[in-house]
C-alpha cells in the first residue's frame, strides 16, 4: 500500500471515503462482528502503558504515522516512564506522565487508544481494562501468558466491540503478505506445502540489569506482582510473567504457520529443558513438533528456540512444498524463495511481480535435470561417472521476493491498527484469531512438562 493510503484524513474525507468503503466495511468480517467505526477527529489521541524496549519501539514507530497524538504515558519505573515523556516532548507531544493505568483512563477522558506494551502477566488485566474504558487497543504478543486471560480479552473486546489488535506484525509486514497472497495462495508456487521448519538461534545474553540509583523498592514491586529487582526486569524467564523463549521469540514464527496455512495444529509435542542458565525457569532451549491438517493433507511442522548458540542461521520461517520453498524471515538477509527442477517454470511469475530473479547472495545455479545420473566414487576403486545408477534431485534454483518494507518493522502494523479505527479496514492480527496462536504457544510449554505429545481439538482455538 502507499503511503497515501495512510496519511491522515479529514472529517469531510473521512465522511466521504466511509460512503465508498459502505459495500467493503459491510463484507469485512471484523465489521460484521459488530466493532463499531470510530472517526471522532481527524488526529488519533493514545496513551502507552508500558515504557520498556518494546514501548519504545512502537513510540518511535507511531511518531512516524501522521495524526497520532501522545497524550499519557503510563510505567511503574520512573526511569523507563521519564524516557518516553522526553522522547516524545522531543517531537512536539505533551503526554501526561503517570505511574497508575487506572488513574490515566479515568482521567484523560479524549483517548481514542492505548497502546499496551507491559510484560505478558499484565496484558489481559490492562487490556481489558482500557477497552472497558471505552479505547481500542494494540497489545503486544503474546496476548497473554494463560489462555484464560487471553480469553477475557477477547470477550471484552466483543463485549465493548472497540478493536483489539495483537502485536503479531508479521502479519502487516508487506513481504510476508506478499508471499501469502500471492507467492502461495495465487500463484501456488510452492505446489503442496508438506513440511515447515523454523527456528531462532540466539547466542547467550547476560541478564538485564539497572542504572546504579535506579531500582524500585521491593514492597512497591511486590504491589505490581513482581517479586524483586532482577524478575522485574528479566520477568521473560520466570513462570509466573511469562512463558520463556517459546511464547517471546517463537510466538511471532508459530503465527505465520497458522496464518500461513490457516489452519490451526492437531497435535504437538516438544522437548526442552533448563539447560543453561541456572538462574532463569523458562526452558533455554526447546524444540516443538506440531501436526497442521490442510485441504491438501497433513503438514508436519518443526520449530526450534535456543538460546545459547546463533549458529545454524539466525531465525526464519521455512514452509517447504513439492514445487518450491520460502525462507522468510523479518530480517530480509534470511529471505530466499526456491524452486524445485521439476516444477513449471516461474517466468510468468517474474513478468508479474510475484518473483524475482536474484540480483545479489545467492544465486540460481545452473539448470540441473531432475533424476540425472551422477557419478560416484566407488568403495575402494576409482570415480568413474555412469557406474553407479545413483539418482540423485537436482538442485533448487533461488529466487528472490520483490518487495521489501521501506519502513520501521512496527509501523506498517501500527498503521493497519489505526486505519482500522479510522476506516473500519479490517485489523490484520485480531484478538480471534491472535488467540489461536497463544493456544498453540501456550501448549508446547504444556508438552515438555508432561513429557509427552498432547492434542487440540478445534474447540479449543475458538475463545
Ligand atoms: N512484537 C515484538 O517484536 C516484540 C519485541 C519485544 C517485546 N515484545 C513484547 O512487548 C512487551 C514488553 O516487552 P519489553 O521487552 O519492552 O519489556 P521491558 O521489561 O523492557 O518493558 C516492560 C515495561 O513495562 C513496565 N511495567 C511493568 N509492569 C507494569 C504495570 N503494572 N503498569 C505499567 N507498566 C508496567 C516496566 O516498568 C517496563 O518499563 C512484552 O509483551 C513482549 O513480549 C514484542
Amino acid at each position: 500500500m502507499s503511503d497515501s493510503f495512510f496519511s491522515p484524513v479529514t472529517r469531510r474525507d473521512f465522511l466521504s471515503t466511509s460512503a465508498k468503503l459502505g459495500a467493503f466495511i459491510a463484507a469485512a468480517p471484523y465489521i460484521a462482528r459488530g466493532a463499531e467505526v470510530v472517526a471522532k477527529s481527524d488526529q488519533l489521541n493514545v496513551a502507552l502503558i508500558g515504557c520498556g524496549e518494546q514501548g519504545r519501539i512502537l513510540t518511535n514507530a507511531a511518531l512516524k504515522i501522521p495524526g497520532i497524538r501522545f497524550k499519557a504515558v503510563v510505567d511503574i519505573w520512573g526511569y523507563n516512564r521519564t524516557y518516553a515523556e522526553r522522547l516524545l516532548k522531543k517531537f512536539g507531544h505533551d503526554p501526561k506522565p503517570y505511574e497508575d493505568y487506572r488513574q490515566m483512563l479515568a482521567e484523560i477522558t479524549d483517548l481514542d487508544a492505548v497502546i499496551i506494551a507491559t510484560p505478558d502477566f499484565k496484558h489481559a488485566e490492562h487490556t481489558v481494562a482500557a477497552l472497558k474504558a471505552g479505547k481500542h487497543v494494540y497489545c503486544e504478543k503474546l496476548m497473554s501468558n494463560t489462555v484464560e486471560g487471553a480469553r477475557s480479552m477477547v470477550h471484552a473486546a466483543r463485549e465493548t466491540k472497540k478493536l483489539l489488535q495483537i502485536g503479531h506484525q508479521r502479519r502487516s509486514n508487506p513481504r510476508y503478505r506478499h508471499a501469502k497472497d500471492r507467492i502461495h495462495l495465487e500463484g501456488r508456487l510452492l505446489g503442496r506445502i508438506t513440511n515447515i521448519a523454523g527456528q531462532w538461534h540466539r547466542a547467550v545474553t547476560d541478564d538485564f540489569g539497572f542504572p546504579n540509583g535506579q531500582g524500585i523498592p521491593e514492597a512497591k514491586l511486590n504491589q505490581y506482582g513482581f517479586a524483586n529487582m532482577h524478575e522485574f526486569r528479566n520477568w521473560r524467564w520466570f513462570k509466573r510473567y511469562a512463558g520463556g523463549p517459546m511464547s517471546d521469540l517463537g510466538a511471532h514464527q508459530i503465527d505465520v504457520y497458522n496464518w500461513m496455512l490457516g489452519s490451526n495444529p492437531t497435535m504437538c509435542i516438544a522437548s526442552g529443558g533448563v539447560d543453561y542458565y541456572k538462574t532463569h525457569e523458562w526452558y533455554d532451549n526447546a524444540i516443538a513438533i506440531f501436526e497442521f491438517p490442510t485441504k491438501e493433507g497433513t503438514v508436519r511442522a518443526t520449530y526450534e528456540v535456543l538460546t545459547t548458540t546463533s549458529a545454524g542461521g539466525g531465525y526464519h520461517e521455512y514452509f517447504m512444498g513439492d514445487e518450491g520453498a520460502l525462507k522468510i524471515s523479518e530480517n530480509p538477509k534470511y529471505t530466499k524463495l526456491y524452486r524445485e527442477a521439476r516444477a513449471p517454470e516461474w517466468d510468468k511469475w517474474v513478468t508479474q511481480g510475484i518473483v524475482a530473479s536474484p540480483t545479489s547472495g545467492e544465486g540460481a545455479p545452473p539448470a540441473v535435470k531432475p533424476w540425472e545420473k551422477v557419478g560416484v566414487k566407488k568403495l575402494g576403486g576409482p570415480a568413474k561417472a555412469s557406474t553407479v545408477d545413483v539418482r540423485e534431485t537436482a538442485a533448487l534454483s533461488a529466487w528472490d521476493i520483490p518487495v521489501t518494507l521501506d519502513k520501521a518493522i512496527h509501523q506498517p502494523h501500527l498503521e493497519n491498527f489505526f486505519d482500522a479505527i479510522r476506516l473500519g479496514t479490517p485489523l490484520n492480527c485480531d484478538g480471534e484469531s491472535a488467540f489461536a496462536t497463544a493456544v498453540t504457544i501456550l501448549k508446547i510449554n504444556e508438552s515438555i512438562a508432561a513429557g509427552k505429545k498432547l492434542t487440540f481439538a478445534p474447540s479449543d482455538f475458538l475463545a
